[in-house]
This record gives C-alpha cells, sequence and structure tokens, in this order.
C-alpha cells in the first residue's frame, strides 16, 4: 500500500476522469508519484496498476520509456545542468563538474550527505544565458563554477539538520 499524501491522491483521483479509458491516467499518474517520491518504486508501479486496472508490466514499460522517469531515490536537492550546445560552448561541463566536487558525488547518484543529485539535462530553453541550471523548480543563469560553488553554499547553508525533517 502506498502512503501517498491526500494532497497527491486528491490530484489522482481528480485526473482519472479526464480520461474516456482509465488506463489512458497512467503517464500523469506517474508524474504525480514522481513529484511526491522522487521515483518510481516497484511499490508504485504494481499501485499504480491495480488503481487503473492494468497489468503492472504496462506501467513498467512507460517508466523505463520515458527518461524522466525515475527509478532510483534521488537527493533532498535536484541539480540539472545544461549540457545542450550553448551551454556546453559557454563552460557547462566545468559547472556540472564543480557541482560534482562541491558535493562529492558522481552524475545521477545521491551525494553521501543525501543532499543533492547532480545530473546532466538537455536544452533548458535559456541559452542566452548559458551556462544554465536548474535547482529543483528553480532556474538559474550564467552559472560559472564560481556561482555553482556560491550555490553549492547556499544549498549546504538550507540543508535542514539530520532528524529534522
Ligand atoms: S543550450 Fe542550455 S538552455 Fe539551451
Amino acid at each position: 500500500m502506498m502512503n501517498l499524501s491526500p494532497e497527491t491522491l486528491q490530484k489522482i483521483e481528480q485526473v482519472i476522469p479526464h480520461y474516456p479509458v482509465k488506463r489512458s491516467a497512467v503517464l500523469p499518474l506517474l508524474h504525480f508519484v514522481q513529484e511526491e517520491r522522487g521515483f518510481i518504486s516497484d511499490e508504485a508501479i504494481e499501485w499504480i496498476a491495480a488503481k487503473l486496472e492494468i497489468q503492472p508490466v504496462n506501467v513498467y514499460e512507460l517508466v523505463t520509456f520515458y527518461p524522466m522517469l525515475r527509478r532510483k531515490p534521488i537527493g533532498r536537492r535536484h541539480i540539472r545542468v545544461c549540457r545542450t550546445l550553448s551551454c556546453a560552448l559557454m563552460g557547462g561541463y566545468r559547472t556540472c563538474a564543480e557541482f560534482q566536487r562541491q558535493f562529492n558525488t558522481g552524475l545521477g547518484g545521491i551525494s553521501p550527505d543525501g543532499e543533492v543529485t547532480v545530473e546532466f539535462v538537455e536544452c533548458l530553453a535559456s541559452c542566452g544565458t548559458a551556462p544554465v541550471v536548474m535547482i529543483d523548480d528553480e532556474l538559474h543563469e550564467k552559472v560559472d563554477a564560481a556561482r555553482a560553488r556560491a550555490l553549492a553554499q547556499e544549498i549546504r547553508a538550507a540543508a535542514r539538520p539530520e532528524g529534522a525533517r
């Protein structure tokens, strides 16, 4: 049994009737669950399948098809660095390397302090202010290595003490 928040459950209940066939709601449901949990677990796949009266394998296929759906947990903060042309030319790779160095983490993993996951993404549609970084839902422009260090510091400062979550 998934313990989703009442807000997420409400969104799920609201979106299902918008589709003529229940099973078509599978993508929005996956997004809602990922929004809350950060990733799609086996349990989530089973739960969504039961909810929409389809086979878990049908849900699983979608999860593996769409790169934005993730199967593994991520850090509390999600740092996404654009690596498309403008950003790459303006130093996006150095920016990404700096974030990884700051948090002592590789790409896609969770930093040892549990604080962040650093990843590359494709164009974030702000090419004129490259290199561009999304931290959770917030866009940061012209993030060179120095700015990445400053942002890393802000993230650490905002980190809640262990146990306070
Ligand atoms: S290339 Fe990075 S935002 Fe477009």
